[in-house]
C-alpha cells in the first residue's frame, strides 16, 4: 500500500499510532543519539550554546536517551513527543524531569518559556513541508536570542516519500518523507533559523541504519 497526498491530520495521527505501537521496541538497536554523539556533532551543539545555557527542549524525544544524557548532566531538559507510549518509557527513565505528550506543531503551548537549545532527531522525516515550516517558526519563537536549534534527520530509509510499512512489523504503516536540502535549507532560512554548521549525509541505499545523518546547527536570527 502506498500513499502520498495525506493531509496533516492524518500523517499526524498515522504516525502517533504507529509510535504508540513500536513503543519501548524503538530502543532495540543502535539508538540515534549515539551516532550524533560519535560524529561530534552533539558536543558542537553544546558548545555552541549560550554561555551557561542550560535549558533545553528535545522535540521528538522517543524513549528519551538523549534526554536522560542531558539530564545526567545537570541540563534542565523538557521533553516532548506526539506518542504517549514513547513519551511514557522516557519519563520512567527521569522521573524528576518534564516529559509532555506534544506534538512538534503544538509547541506553541510552552508559550511562555525560552529555551537557550531546541533539538529534534529523526523527527523531520515524518513530517510534510507544511508541518515542517509549522515546527520552525514555533522553535524560532521558542529559542531565546543566540539560543541554538540541532536538526538530524535522514532520508534514505524508503526509497521515496509516502505512507509504507515500517520495517518488519505487518500492518504497521508509516509516514516517511524524502526532504532534500533543497526543501530544507529554504524552510530554516525562511523562519529565522540560520544555519551555522552543517554535516552532509553519506548515502546508505534504502538503509535506515544511517552512521552519518543530515544536521545542522542554527542560531535564532
Ligand atoms: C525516528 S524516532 C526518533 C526518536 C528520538 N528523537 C531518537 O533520536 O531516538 C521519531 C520520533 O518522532 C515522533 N514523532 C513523529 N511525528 C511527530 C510529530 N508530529 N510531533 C512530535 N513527535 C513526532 C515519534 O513518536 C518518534 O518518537
Amino acid at each position: 500500500m502506498k500513499k502520498t497526498n495525506l493531509d496533516n491530520n492524518t500523517v499526524i495521527e498515522v504516525n502517533r499510532q504507529c509510535y504508540d505501537v513500536l513503543g519501548a521496541d524503538y530502543t532495540e538497536g543502535v539508538p540515534d543519539f549515539e551516532i550524533i554523539e560519535k560524529n561530534g556533532i552533539w558536543q558542537k551543539f553544546l558548545d555552541s550554546l549560550p554561555k551557561g545555557g542550560k535549558h533545553m527542549l528535545n522535540v521528538a524525544c522517543g524513549t528519551g536517551d538523549t534526554s536522560v544524557w542531558l539530564d545526567k548532566k545537570g541540563y534542565d531538559v523538557v521533553s516532548t513527543d506526539l506518542s504517549p507510549e514513547m513519551v511514557k518509557v522516557a519519563a520512567s527513565k527521569m522521573s524528576n524531569s518534564r516529559n509532555l505528550v506534544l506534538g512538534a506543531t503544538e509547541l506553541d503551548q510552552l508559550e511562555n518559556e525560552r529555551f537557550d537549545g531546541i533539538f529534534a532527531i529523526h523527527l523531520i522525516q515524518h513530517l510534510n513541508k507544511s508541518l515542517i515550516e509549522q515546527f520552525f517558526k514555533q522553535v524560532h519563537d521558542l529559542l531565546y536570542d543566540g539560543g541554538k536549534f540541532l536538526l538530524v534527520f535522514t532520508n534514505n530509509c524508503f526509497p521515496e516519500s509516502g505512507y509504507q510499512l515500517e520495517g518488519s512489523k505487518e500492518d504497521l504503516y508509516i509516514v516517511w518523507y524524502k526532504h532534500n536540502l533543497e526543501d530544507i535549507v529554504p524552510l530554516l532560512n525562511k523562519t529565522g533559523l540560520k544555519p551555522i554548521e552543517f554535516w552532509t549525509q553519506k548515502v546508505l541505499p534504502d538503509a535506515c541504519g544511517v552512521d552519518c545523518p543530515f544536521a545542522f546547527i542554527c542560531q535564532k536570527s
